[in-house]
């Protein structure tokens, strides 16, 4: 039952415009509008209760006055909207935005941690000389293993087990290294040659803690004409000491790889344990002639390193999974 005073008349339809339309063009804030909505055309606001007290009036009336209100109700919530529209985009440069608060520094990208570690390498080779060159990541079987002295069938190539690219013309893989840009480098120019390749690689390979399927190598290269094994050791040993400091110690030791004879793997003293780094040795005369270089005329060095494997040590990560799992809490720590 309604109260007496919600007992509407006819005029109190035209009383309730006048107040609600003079009360919202007196809201100039979001919060006084929805006071003002609250109030008046709210569940609980003045025109509900009008319609409300509607029982209590003469048919005829209730029916002209239930029809006005109705309107108004409409007429109402049409200003409210518009009213709100213009609230809000004068209030909002001066409402919600400081201008007085100081600048803060946009979120930036960086560079990737292998890339870091690419680029720092490559840059203590190119101020030794080298020149820094890339290959394609999908490379004929040729380069990746016949012109490397693997031929068909060679044991070596159980070391490489890798993803093979359907290609009706040429037997195609994804690189299992970057050695095949060291015969690309060779067909495509004389000597001196004096390169380092980053890039990417693949294997077939379960992965864990230390092992990828996919990791970046760079590989090195340098031909002319009376370069030594001193050479080999000179570079690689400065190379060190630019990478991981001046007292930096390294040890050579006898190593296999089809490429070089004789082959060396180059490894770092590293907490008290001695760490391998890199495969390296002097480029095998086949590889030399499979160019078509003349070997009794040139010889030369190559060597092969994962940058991956030297930002672990040198940053204490323990995982080399880490490098391509996109984790942004990995990767902002650099
Ligand atoms: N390609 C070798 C590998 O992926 C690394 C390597 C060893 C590269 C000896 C060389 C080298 O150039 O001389 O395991």
């Amino acid at each position: 039952m309604p109260n007496s005073q919600d007992i509407p008349a006819a005029e109190s339809v035209e009383e309730l415009k006048l107040v609600a339309i003079s009360a919202l063009e007196n809201s100039s804030t979001s919060e006084e509008l929805e006071v003002w909505r609250v109030d008046f055309i709210g569940r609980k606001g003045k025109l509900t209760s009008l319609l409300r007290g509607l029982g209590s009036l003469a048919v005829d009336d209730r029916r002209v006055v239930g029809a006005a209100a109705n309107r108004l109700r409409g007429e109402l919530e049409g200003l409210f909207e518009k009213r709100i529209a213009v609230v809000n985009s004068s209030s909002a440069p001066l409402g919600s935005i400081d201008v007085t608060l100081p600048g803060r520094k946009p979120a930036s990208g960086g560079l990737h941690p292998s890339t870091q570690m690419i680029r720092e390498i490559t840059q203590a080779f190119n101020e030794m000389g080298f020149q820094t060159v890339e290959g394609p990541e999908v490379e004929l079987e040729r380069y990746n293993f016949d012109m490397l002295n693997i031929p068909q069938n060679h044991p070596a190539r159980d070391m490489f087990d890798t993803f093979w690219v359907d290609s009706e013309k040429d037997d195609l893989l994804l690189r299992t290294h970057t050695s095949p840009v060291q015969a690309r480098v060779m067909e495509a120019n004389d000597p001196p040659i004096r390169v380092v390749v980053p890039g990417k690689c693949y294997r077939y390979e379960a992965t864990d803690a230390t092992h990828e399927w996919q990791f970046n190598q760079i590989e090195g290269l340098a031909v002319d004409e009376g370069i030594t094994f001193a050479d080999l050791k000179g570079t690689l040993y400065e190379f060190a000491r630019r990478i991981f400091g001046p007292s930096q110690k390294v040890r050579f030791r006898c190593d296999f790889f089809p490429f070089v004879e004789p082959g060396v793997d180059m490894s770092i003293e590293w907490k008290g344990n001695w760490l391998e780094i890199m495969g390296a040795g002097m480029v095998h005369p086949k590889v030399l002639e499979n160019a078509g270089y003349d070997s009794d005329k040139y010889t030369g060095f190559a060597f092969g390193m994962g940058p991956e494997r030297i930002s672990m040590l040198k940053n204490e990560i323990t995982d080399i999974r880490h490098f391509f799992s996109n984790d942004l809490r990995f990767l902002s720590q650099f």
